[in-house]
């Protein structure tokens, strides 16, 4: 197994700037998102906005892919690829995904936006949405030095059981490492067992961004793009994703929002 980067307080305030550029444009999103944009704008708009706050897009030529962000809607589970025939209507779900470049380090974090509110998506759609939110949440906070990476995952298999909800949790795609790199160790699985895989570590970042389908946890990548990836059955799919730091007695969420009532 690699070994896990740990990164001192130098960089750790350099993962602040780049996880502070994330979170901005994923606020300034609230007020951006409505019916009759196309994908293609959300792009155009994340794409400016990171260049104008010092930073760049780590998807954009990221192993082929061509886009500033991903943007996964309804059935979509994830690297939903941002075009201008997709246009928003009234109660779509979409996940917005956002990776910022600055100062040589990565942010990662992604929400999920309700097109024309809350009140314009079904109860099952707003539901999906909440209890992933709730998921994500419940995975972050078994972040603690000493602990496993496989508590995390533990945690949220634990968490959506209690739900009742035969809600599926997607094993293909899973957290990982970054700092330097936008991809680096640990994996981090969104199932798994509690005392397994890797020690946490002061110093560790990494990404927990579970992917919750309302139907199976299988999924199909398109063979049209190479890119887009849905739910086998055609359910809805909804993903909320953080960048978190292990610190000398927790964590600290570097992706956490500036405004109050998101998370
Ligand atoms: N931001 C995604 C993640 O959370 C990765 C997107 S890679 C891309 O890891 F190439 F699809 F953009
Ligand atoms: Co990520
Ligand atoms: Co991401």
């Amino acid at each position: 197994m690699t070994k896990i980067p740990i990164k001192n307080a130098a960089e750790i305030e350099l993962m602040r700037g780049a996880c502070r550029v994330t979170s901005q444009i994923l606020d300034e999103l609230n007020g951006f998102v409505r019916a009759g944009l196309s994908t293609e704008e959300i792009n155009t708009f994340v794409h400016k906005r990171t260049l104008e706050l010092g930073a760049k897009p780590a998807t954009l030529n990221y192993r082929g892919y061509t886009k500033s962000v991903c943007t996964s809607i309804n059935d979509v589970v994830c690297h939903g690829v941002p075009s201008p025939y997709v246009i928003l209507k009234n109660g779509d779900i979409i996940n917005i995904d956002v990776t910022s470049i600055k100062d040589g380090f990565h942010g990662d974090s992604s929400r999920m936006y309700f097109v024309g509110g809350r009140e314009a998506c079904s109860k099952a759609a707003v539901e999906l949405v909440d209890v992933t939110h709730e998921a994500m949440h419940v995975g972050i906070r078994e972040v603690a030095p000493g602990k496993r990476i496989g508590d995390i995952g533990a945690a949220i298999q634990d968490f959506i059981a209690s739900t009742g909800k035969n809600y599926g949790i997607v094993r293909e795609y899973t957290g990982h490492g970054l700092g330097r790199e936008f991809h680096e160790p640990p994996q981090v699985i969104h199932v798994g067992r509690r005392g397994t895989a890797e020690v946490m570590k002061a110093g560790m970042t990494f990404t927990i961004e579970p992917m919750i389908n309302a139907g199976t946890y299988k999924t199909e990548l398109s063979k049209v793009d190479g890119w887009t990836v849905r739910t086998a059955d055609g359910a809805l799919s909804a993903q909320w994703e953080h960048t978190v730091l292990v610190t000398d007695n927790g964590y600290e969420i570097l992706t956490q929002s500036l405004i109050q009532h998101t998370a």
